[in-house]
Parts: C-alpha cells; sequence; structure tokens
C-alpha cells in the first residue's frame, strides 16, 4: 500500500495566467518510491488552514529527458487546494506526496515508428505533456498530432514550452483550439466547442484517422464526445486511453444495490482489525472505515485514481464504478473501496494485500 511522502517545494513557476507548476526535491531515500511512467499522477496531501486536503496532479515532467517530478495546477474558483497552491504555497514549504500512480500510457521503445493523437482540454494538457516529450525522446521515428483545446489564447497552459518543442521538433503537429478564438479567420473546426463534424474534420485534415495510440484527457463532456466519435470511426476500444481524473462527477446518492442487507464488515489496514456494521444502501466502505477512525488511503473518490484499493479476503461487494482496476484485478478480488458497498453479510476488506 502506498504512503506519503514529506516533499520539499523546489520551485514554482507560473505556466499560464492562471496555472502554475510545482517541481520536488526527492531526497535521495525517496528516489526509488518516485521512479514514474510518463502519463502518470501523484496525490498531494496539504493542511491548508487545519484542514487535511487530498487531491491528485498528473506530473508534466518526462522521467526520460528531464529526470524531475513536475505537476502543473491550474487554480479551479472554490477549489481549496488549487487555490492554495496558487496563492500561498511557498518554495520551501513541505507538502505530503504519494507516489506516482496510473496507466495513461503505453511502453515505449525506440525501434516504434507509431502515430499517437493526444486530445487535450485545459489542464489535461499536464499528462500529455509527459507523453510527448517521452516519445520524443525515446521514439525518433514516431509521430504526435496535439489537439488541445482552451476557452482563449490566455489560458493555454505550457504555451511557451509546446511552440518550442514543435518548433525543434518536425515530428510534433500542435493544433490549437479556441472557444473564443484569437481572429474572425481562424479555421472554423477549431473555433467554438468541438462537436462530432468538427473532430471528424480535424482528424482527417490532420491526417490523425488509423493512428496507433489516441490520448484524452479533460473535461468529461469533451472526453465522452471525442472517445464515441473514435469509436464511430471504428477506432479499436484498445487504442483509446482515457484519464479520468481531471474531471471527476461522483453522486453519493446512487447505489447499485437493489436489495439491502446489514453487513459486518472487517478493514485490515497495516495489520490492523476494524468491525464495523454497515448496510448495503448506506455510504461506500472507503467512508465508513473513515468514520470508524481508519486511516484509509484516498484520492479522487470517483473511482478513477485507484489509491483506495483494497482486496476482498472474505464475502462480496459490488461498485458503482470502476475506472482504474483492469478486469483481472476485479477478478481477484480487488474493488475500489471509494465505489464499493457490501452485498454479503460478512464482508473481510484488506488493504494491505498488494
Ligand atoms: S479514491 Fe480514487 S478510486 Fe477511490
Amino acid at each position: 500500500m502506498s504512503h506519503f511522502y514529506p516533499l520539499k517545494i523546489k520551485n514554482i513557476e507560473k505556466v499560464s495566467k492562471d496555472a502554475v507548476s510545482l517541481t520536488f526535491d526527492i531526497p535521495l531515500q525517496y528516489i526509488p518510491q518516485f521512479r514514474f511512467k510518463q502519463g502518470q499522477f501523484i496525490t498531494l496531501k496539504i493542511n491548508i488552514h487545519g484542514e487535511n486536503v487530498i487531491r491528485s496532479y498528473s506530473i508534466c515532467t518526462s522521467p526520460y529527458s528531464e529526470k524531475e517530478l513536475k505537476v502543473a495546477v491550474k487554480e479551479v474558483p472554490g477549489g481549496k487546494m488549487s487555490t492554495y497552491i496558487n496563492r500561498e504555497l511557498k518554495v520551501g514549504d513541505t507538502v505530503e506526496v504519494m507516489p506516482p500512480s496510473g496507466k495513461f500510457y503505453t511502453e515505449l521503445n525506440s525501434a516504434h515508428q507509431k502515430k499517437y493523437v493526444l486530445f487535450a482540454g485545459g489542464s489535461g494538457i499536464t499528462p500529455m505533456m509527459s507523453i510527448i516529450k517521452s516519445v520524443l525522446f525515446i521514439e525518433k521515428q514516431s509521430k504526435i498530432t496535439l489537439f488541445y483545446a482552451n476557452r482563449e489564447p490566455d489560458n493555454v497552459i505550457f504555451k511557451n514550452e509546446i511552440d518550442t518543442l514543435s518548433k525543434n521538433h518536425p515530428q510534433l503537429k500542435v493544433v490549437y483550439i479556441f472557444d473564443h478564438p484569437p481572429s474572425m479567420d481562424y479555421p472554423p473546426e477549431q473555433s467554438g466547442l468541438l462537436n462530432e463534424e468538427k473532430i471528424k474534420i480535424l482528424l482527417e485534415k490532420h491526417s490523425s484517422l488509423n493512428a496507433d495510440e489516441y490520448f484524452i484527457c479533460g473535461p468529461t463532456p469533451m472526453m465522452e464526445l471525442i472517445e464515441n466519435t473514435l469509436k464511430k470511426l471504428n477506432t479499436p476500444t484498445e487504442k483509446i486511453h482515457i484519464e479520468y481524473f481531471t474531471a471527476i462527477e461522483t453522486n453519493d446518492a446512487n447505489n447499485t444495490t437493489t436489495e439491502e442487507i446489514e453487513s459486518e464488515v472487517t478493514i485490515i489496514l497495516y495489520g490492523i482489525e476494524t468491525t464495523f456494521k454497515l448496510k448495503s444502501n448506506d455510504i461506500n466502505i472507503l467512508d465508513a472505515a473513515i468514520q470508524n477512525g481508519v486511516d484509509a488511503p484516498f484520492s479522487c473518490k470517483g473511482g478513477v485514481c485507484s489509491t483506495c484499493r483494497a482486496k476482498i479476503i472474505e464475502g462480496k461487494a459490488t461498485m458503482k464504478v470502476n475506472y482504474a482496476l483492469t478486469d483481472d484485478e476485479v477478478k481477484d478480488g480487488y474493488i475500489l473501496t471509494c465505489q464499493a458497498h457490501p452485498a454479503s453479510e460478512k464482508l473481510v476488506v484488506d488493504y494491505d494485500a498488494l
């Protein structure tokens, strides 16, 4: 099970009018824990005015060409963590960080001659930066097309870095899309909100049909629209990679279990057992465990990050959504406790199981 590690902030940089990047100082003894793959994320825990707030952010650096751990955080109106990071966090401050996690990547190989197509919306650019720089560094013969949608030019995160990368690497093509385009004669398919027709035109115009890999990260409606359009174009599902955690919608009132049962739930964490009663139509197992004094790990609470992953040792549970576990993991009894409800009268859940 992952733990939080105290890391110092080494650098803070403004990367757009409403976003900053944070670079972390990794002490020698933590280097093995903080090795990462392109496209992964880390989870931060910061005590903000007396309250522990936990959020996940994608890494925007490449593990191959930069070897620095950096994330970008866009200030979200009313967002506790993003506002604190953008306005109050200082170089030299220490924050609690959980090691990198996530499956938003494919294996790279210098012999590959692949075509990658990336769709990013707003802060969904962060994992793409890591992917782009890694592909350019490892796969010199692969090609990348980045479609990057923003409200207006001022909101573009990493604009200078993206433009420099595309200038220095002809195999990277960047297509900016704006809700409010900078001029009247901006291409119509790159202006206004995306729709199916515009996506098809963009893919055709920029030779992006039949790519080897499609990566999508941004607001949920945009991701769903692009995914559905790609599927209508007969793109095989295994070529479509989606990072959901930047835009999670949860509805704790929903529950997949119809018949209510009362379960005796035992949680194992750090070898310590905690037992409590929980009804199947009540709150999820993670929240119930926390209410019963268990220091259970979590981040997104949206079924995406897998920080709350645990294994069923005895009994059954159902999950509302699962964007993180593979079919094999589910078959092996793993659940996302933030999405899980008991479905048997006795349930034993082990957070220590690897
Ligand atoms: S806390 Fe992220 S999947 Fe449960």
